[in-house]
């Protein structure tokens, strides 16, 4: 027996980095994925790199519409929906001078609208399901820490926490045993990070070398999505679950000693 054997699993961007990683590790584990993503060419090939237990469905977290949408094939393809991986994201740099009020409104369009639409509907596909489901929350350290060259991002990633622990409670007091938790990495090596820090030699960051030393790769985060996803974890509902190897209570977080693209400017 694998260790998410038959679960249906919704995964939204899917086509890159974490989410890929994530689909890749569950569907290894026996789920069948659902893969949400707006970039369909990639969506589409990872779909067909995995098989019959896979579906690319076109959305865009941020549209009402297109989760009605993604929910209805999920439930028709596979009878039912399990997990819900709320990962889709965006990560425009900007402290809090820098961001203007549309930058802002664009980073919570899908960093927050998408993961509260996300939470609606899987709760009302959840609470059919007599065993519930759980619903796991892509945050950050930035939620915790500040974050000074992100202020969208790390206050977006805020937003998530605080709805991760609302949608927990929420459920729980209403007996539909769907549980919510969020992850918090430090910098992951995906293209998200690899767009932001252009000219990152990653032999300095030791990635494949030392794992003590390494920056956090997209399997680490996976392996946790994993646990979370699967009845292993039954009893952790509203938790925080940081993964950045002690950064974040070494004062790191707060401030950052990565050089950014706009502060090199
Ligand atoms: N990379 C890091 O350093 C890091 C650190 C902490 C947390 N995270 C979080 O991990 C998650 C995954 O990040 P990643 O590094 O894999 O990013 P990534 O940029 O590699 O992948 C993001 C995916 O989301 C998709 N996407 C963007 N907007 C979308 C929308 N409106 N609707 C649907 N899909 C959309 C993209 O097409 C892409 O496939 C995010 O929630 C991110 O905030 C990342």
């Amino acid at each position: 027996m694998k260790r998410v054997q038959d679960k249906v699993v919704l995964i939204t961007g899917a086509a890159s980095g974490v989410g890929k990683a994530d689909a890749l590790l569950l569907a290894a584990e026996g789920a069948r994925v659902v893969l949400g993503d707006i970039d369909r060419k990639a969506g589409q090939a990872l779909a067909t790199e995995i098989g019959a237990n896979a579906l690319f469905v076109e959305l865009d977290v941020a549209e009402e519409e297109h989760w009605q949408r993604a929910i209805d094939q999920t439930l028709a393809q596979f009878g039912r929906l399990d997990v819900l991986v709320n990962n889709a994201a965006i990560c425009p740099l900007g402290t809090i001078e820098q961001t203007s009020l549309q930058q802002w409104r664009s980073v919570l369009r899908v960093n927050a609208d998408g993961y509260f639409l996300g939470c609606k509907y899987a709760i009302e596909a959840m609470k059919q399901n007599e065993h519930g489901g759980s619903i796991i929350m892509m945050s950050s350290v930035a939620a915790l820490g500040g974050l000074a060259p992100m202020c969208s991002y790390s206050s977006s990633k805020g937003a998530v926490t605080a709805l991760t622990r609302n949608v927990a409670i929420h459920c729980k007091n209403s007996g539909y045993r769907i549980r919510c938790n969020s992850i918090h990495p430090d910098g992951i090596w995906t293209p998200m990070t690899q767009a932001l820090v252009p000219d990152l030699d990653p032999a300095a960051l030791g990635i494949g070398d030392n794992p003590m030393a390494r920056m956090c790769m997209p399997e680490d985060v996976a392996n946790m999505v994993l646990f979370l996803a699967s009845d292993e974890s039954r009893f952790i509902n509203g938790a925080e679950l940081r993964i950045d190897n002690a950064q974040m209570i070494s004062g790191i977080a707060a401030g950052t000693p990565t050089q950014f693209k706009s502060e090199q400017q």
